[in-house]
């Protein structure tokens, strides 16, 4: 399938639907502490949304017939959960890491974005692993100038992880966005053996580097969805919507 670009205008609408998701993961990382029901989480991004008249994305979402439909608003991954975990009743504890990927809809464009947080104080290896992912996208980011290729960008976030001996999952990554929240092209997390298509004004992508402390390999939890480490490991995942544009640095659609 075609890559997609956007116009003006349509890059203008893209703002307001990533912003929007900035400005409500920015809020839900300040609700983050030992003792919170991530169920609250999920209830604060219904109300919000419905306040600001944006759709949940992922509510009721099927990538393939395989998939039962997406039963929430966001995906909350804890601890050896890695991406796409149903939020279910549980209170956060001391030492955990979680992590939000929230998905609007809004005047008809989708924003994606995901961040990890800390639960209270967590070891120095934990905050070296949030920090090499977060670290990774922005590698990928500052890597989709125009004039390059996708692969320039998958192969920062890979050379951010490699050397620190942390885990680089295969088989989940970014991808396109737009008034789908997944369009072409795939984005993996490392580099491929061929170039990628060429990054033009007017592309718009998620980055979503997921790294994990042990063995990078992932398993789908019986729920259908939730992806987990199959060795029990904590991972970790961080992902914005970020605009290609003639002449400027990549622009980040998600920030608040
Ligand atoms: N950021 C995630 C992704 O791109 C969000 C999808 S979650 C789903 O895969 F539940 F909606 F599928
Ligand atoms: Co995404």
């Amino acid at each position: 399938m075609a890559v997609k670009l956007k116009s003006r205008d349509e890059l203008k609408a893209m703002r307001e639907a990533g912003q929007l998701v900035g400005q409500t993961l920015a809020h839900l990382r300040t609700m983050i502490r030992p003792g919170l029901n991530v169920r609250e989480i999920e209830k604060y991004v219904h109300e919000e949304f419905k306040r600001r008249g944006a759709k949940e994305t992922f509510r009721d979402y099927r990538p393939a017939p395989k998939y039962p439909p997406y039963p929430s608003n966001i995906c909350i991954s804890i601890n050896e959960q890695l991406v796409h975990g149903i939020p279910r009743s549980r209170v956060l504890k001391e030492g955990d890491i979680i992590s939000l990927d929230l998905g609007a809809t809004y005047k008809g464009f989708v924003g994606d974005a995901a961040i990890t947080v800390a639960v209270g104080n967590v070891s120095s290896e934990v905050q070296r692993l949030m920090k090499v992912t977060e670290d990774a996208l922005w590698a990928g980011i500052k890597a989709a100038g125009t004039g390059t290729h996708l692969n320039d960008v998958c192969g920062a976030i890979e050379d951010t992880i490699k050397p620190t001996g942390f885990g680089i999952v295969k088989g989940y990554g970014g991808h396109g966005v737009g008034r789908d929240m997944h369009e072409e092209p795939h984005v993996v997390n490392h580099r491929m053996r061929f170039r990628g298509t060429p990054l033009r004004s007017g592309l718009v992508i998620a980055l979503e580097p997921m790294v994990t402390i042990g063995n990078p390999d992932v398993e789908e939890e019986p729920d259908g969805w939730t992806v987990r480490t199959k060795d029990g490991s904590l991972c970790c995942h961080f992902e914005h919507t970020i605009a290609i544009l003639e002449g400027c640095e990549p622009e980040v659609l998600t920030l608040p």
